[in-house]
């Protein structure tokens, strides 16, 4: 079984004034703090062991509203990130968590239409390495960009000026226990972050990255228009 990790720390700067004594991710989105999502879409899928990573000046907020996750059928644990020093700097605080199960990683501004079990089921039937999801946007440039070439990821770019194509890396990863031994050999990007595209571009290297396409509408509500826009999502969504 997988052990689920939401990354929730962060600055969550793009949303100041409003995230300046608030995590983003205790936002209202839908009809609950955004963190919810991202735990019933683990949940939903069968995943009850999960760990929150968030920073110093939220864990208390985060206990206050999730607690042990008792009311939500799960068992949360924590973890803090006393810097935001980057996705894959977060997740590697996942590392005793995991005790060398395979996880499934999802950032907590992530926002899906539908349930992510489809991809939970791929992953499940793949041997080994690590798995993305990719949906073609309008605005790559926001995101990582997977090169896609012979329905192969060749290669994924941070937040390209020209992006290679339209495919987003969506904020679902799936890993093996290798991870934790990769985000310890890469090396922190021009912004100073150990970027969570650096982790699976050695996967690619490797050989050991897959993919599936993403299914349905999905938000990266990092701003405050596509916060606007995932709150619209999920209170017009059909259960
Ligand atoms: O949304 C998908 C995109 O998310 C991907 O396409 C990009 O490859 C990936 O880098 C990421 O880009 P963002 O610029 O949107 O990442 P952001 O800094 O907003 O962080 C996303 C989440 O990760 C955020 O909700 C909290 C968590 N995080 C982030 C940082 C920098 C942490 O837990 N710790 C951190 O240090």
């Amino acid at each position: 079984m997988l052990k689920g990790v939401i990354l929730a720390g962060g600055l969550g700067t793009r949303l100041y004034p409003s995230t300046k004594n608030i995590s983003k991710h205790l936002l209202q989105v839908g009809n609950e703090p955004m963190v919810f999502h991202s735990i019933k879409q683990l949940t939903f899928s069968g995943i009850k062991d999960i760990l929150i990573v968030t920073n110093p000046a939220h864990i208390d907020d985060f206990k206050d509203v999730v607690g042990t996750g008792s009311q939500l059928c799960c068992k949360i644990s924590y973890q803090i990130q006393q810097d935001a020093k980057g996705i894959a700097h977060a997740l590697a605080l996942a590392e005793d968590f995991a005790k060398r199960e395979r996880i499934v990683v999802l950032l907590g501004d992530n926002i899906f239409e539908s349930t992510i079990q489809t991809y939970i089921d791929d992953y499940n039937k793949q041997k080994h390495g690590a798995r993305v999801v990719v949906k073609k946007v309008i605005d790559p440039e926001r995101y990582g960009v997977a090169n896609i070439k012979e329905n192969k990821i060749i290669s994924i770019e941070e937040k390209p000026e020209n992006p290679h194509s339209s495919y987003a890396v969506i904020g679902l990863y799936f890993y093996d226990s290798e991870v934790f031994d990769i985000i310890r050999t890469i090396k922190p990007s021009s912004r100073g972050e150990l970027e969570i595209t650096s982790v699976n571009n050695v996967y690619i290297k490797q050989g050991k990255l897959e993919y599936s396409f993403l299914q349905g509408e999905w938000v990266d509500a990092g701003t405050h228009e596509s916060l606007a826009i995932a709150h619209e999502m999920l209170l017009n969504r059909k259960e």
